[in-house]
């Protein structure tokens, strides 16, 4: 019956790298949790737990305890390393330079390059949430090669139409759209031009 059935839950991995915006990957489990029906697979990268620590506190047992599934970025045996393991796709937030060089280059030495790689020949979505500036044209061309691979290439640049007034607002603006991308729609931010974005703005317009 099982096989039959197949999978009836959705499946995303979230890889954390050591880039600055840890953040952005702690919401994102969060988020998910919180949505339901979506089973999580986190890789955190060595540096990674460097930048949690710094950056929010938290150490990578923390964070694990966000996801459904943890497994360690040296673990090339795990289920993401294959192709047949089905998922609907792969969120890397946010993405270092470095991350996203191995994975341009397919020298996939680690779990988070080689999951990443797998969704590239699978054609699943890969989002990967940049966060580097300045870019010299060596970052550019990398990022070039990765967008025309399939990759969607999200710098995590906030909006300001939302007139966010908390850092906590400009990520949570940040993660929905890039929710949006896998239609996992979380409705955590205003919306340019929907009704409930619209109130929000008068609602904070009045000083609410
Ligand atoms: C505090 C801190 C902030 C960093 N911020 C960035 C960054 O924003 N972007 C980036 O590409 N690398 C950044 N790095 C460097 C990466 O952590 C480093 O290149 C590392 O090797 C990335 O490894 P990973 O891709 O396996 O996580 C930062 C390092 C530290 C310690």
């Amino acid at each position: 019956m099982k096989k039959l059935l197949g999978r009836l839950m959705r499946r995303l991995v979230v890889a954390i790298t050591g880039a600055s915006g840890a953040i952005f990957g702690v919401r994102l489990l969060r988020l998910l949790r919180a949505q339901g029906g979506i089973e999580t697979h986190l890789v955190v990268s060595k540096a990674a737990a460097l930048t949690l620590s710094a950056e929010c506190g938290l150490s990578p047992a923390d964070v694990a305890a966000l996801a459904d599934h943890t497994h360690a970025s040296g673990n090339i045996g795990a289920p993401i390393s294959s192709g047949s393991f089905r998922t609907d796709g792969m969120i890397v937030a946010p993405c270092s330079i470095r991350t996203a060089s191995a994975i341009a280059t397919g020298v996939t030495d680690g779990l988070v390059s080689r999951a990443a790689d797998v969704m590239l020949k699978e054609r699943r979505l890969l989002l990967l949430a940049i966060r580097e500036t300045p870019l010299h044209a060596g970052h550019l061309e990398r990022l070039a090669t990765l967008a025309r691979l399939g990759a969607i290439i999200f710098p995590p640049v906030p909006g300001f139409y939302g007139r966010p007034e908390t850092l906590e607002e400009m990520v949570d603006h940040s993660c929905m759209r890039m929710l949006d991308q896998f239609g996992i729609h979380t409705d955590v931010a205003p919306r340019w031009g929907e009704a409930d974005g619209i109130v929000a703005f008068g609602a904070r317009e009045a000083g609410a």
